[in-house]
């Protein structure tokens, strides 16, 4: 029998319509458009407004788009997958929230949270659940509000991250496309770079937790840089060697949150500027999302049999890349 192997069929995305722009941010922080260009390559980035309105809200539109797409019904589908680190609450997950919302019953959902890695982690799983041959139709979706965790006081961490949300649909094929090799790796002593203080369980929400601002994101962005240049490059050259990919015809989807990273790793690649998808000067890093909003973006301008390296790195320290060759 011929092994069953997991392919994208489709992407949908949602990027909210407000935008913060480096206009706006250098009146709320001392910063500049030029500094955010030099240092980091973003002009704008989108942000969902309105009372009420989380991650589920972002994944639903992504995923009714996919629909539309597909011309999938949300009773087909047999499992979803949020990847967040901006659930709507801490329980129940944003997977059976977004499921409601959609009136998908009875599906197998859970959320993932692997942070800026979380498209690749759940690419990975997602993959493994259609190869098991039980699963025929799973969404994949990377969605986050990452403007609900953003410190608007701090310079450093405020010009980064946008909001948005990015779903694919993942069938079986027996063709050789589709999701062929991954390498993705954890390092959790790399957590205390890049981490949100309270909220959890070791620091519940109190007063003192809100004045003393632990409810933003926490960076040390050197230190953070430093490792994602490294290990981004370390595993997509790894893939991309040992399954003989030629950097002249191979795509790079690289996690976009900072171009001087997603340079530097193209260049250990050898793969050309035109080559890298880009969409971080509009979007920011949109963390979960930025990935499937790389394919969504490309979709028209992919051919069947294109090989593309996805590769990220994010919290916890989790990195890795996957090879995926594009089916339609
Ligand atoms: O997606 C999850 C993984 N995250 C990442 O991959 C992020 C990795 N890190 C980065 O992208 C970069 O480290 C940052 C964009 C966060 C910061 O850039 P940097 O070039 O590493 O800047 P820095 O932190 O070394 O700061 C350099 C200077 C400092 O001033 P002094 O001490 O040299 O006077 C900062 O205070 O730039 C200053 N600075 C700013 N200046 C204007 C920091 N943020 C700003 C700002 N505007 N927004």
């Amino acid at each position: 029998m011929s092994q069953i192997r997991a392919v994208i069929t489709g992407v949908g995305a949602y990027l909210p319509p407000d935008l913060i722009t480096n206009e706006d941010l250098s009146r709320l922080v001392d910063t500049s458009d030029e500094w955010i260009m030099t240092r980091i390559g973003i002009k704008t980035r989108h942000v969902l407004k309105g009372e009420g309105k989380g991650t589920s809200d972002l994944a639903v539109e992504a995923i009714k788009e996919l629909f539309e797409k597909t011309g999938t019904k949300p009773e087909e589908v047999d499992l979803l997958i949020c990847c967040t680190v901006t659930p709507d609450m801490l329980f129940p997950s944003t997977a059976c929230v977004t499921c409601d919302k959609l009136g998908i019953r009875n599906a197998f959902a859970f959320d993932l949270n692997a942070g800026c890695s979380g498209f690749l982690y759940g690419l990975s799983t997602a993959s493994k659940f259609i190869e098991s041959g039980k699963y025929k139709k799973v969404v994949l979706v990377g969605a986050e509000k990452m403007t609900s965790i953003v410190d608007y006081t701090d310079r450093a961490t405020s010009p980064i991250f946008g909001d948005g949300a990015g779903a694919v649909l993942l069938e079986p094929t027996t063709e050789n496309v589709g999701v062929l090799d991954e390498e993705l790796k954890s390092d959790g002593v790399g957590r205390i770079h890049l981490h949100m203080k309270a909220g959890g369980s070791v620091k519940p929400s109190t007063h003192e937790t809100i004045d003393a601002r632990e409810h933003y994101i926490y960076q040390e962005g050197q230190a953070v840089f430093k490792w994602a240049v490294a290990k981004m490059a370390d595993t997509a050259v790894e893939v991309m060697e040992r399954n003989n990919l030629d950097p002249n015809t191979t795509w790079l989807a690289p996690h976009q949150a900072n171009l001087r990273i997603i340079d530097a790793v193209g260049q250990r690649m050898g793969i050309d500027n035109s080559r890298v998808m880009l969409n971080i000067e509009k979007f920011g890093n949109t963390t979960a999302a930025t990935i499937p909003l790389l394919l969504w973006e490309w979709e028209p301008k992919l051919k069947k049999g294109d090989d593309i390296i996805l590769a990220a790195f994010g919290a916890g320290f989790t990195w890795g890349a996957i090879w995926l060759k594009w089916a339609y």
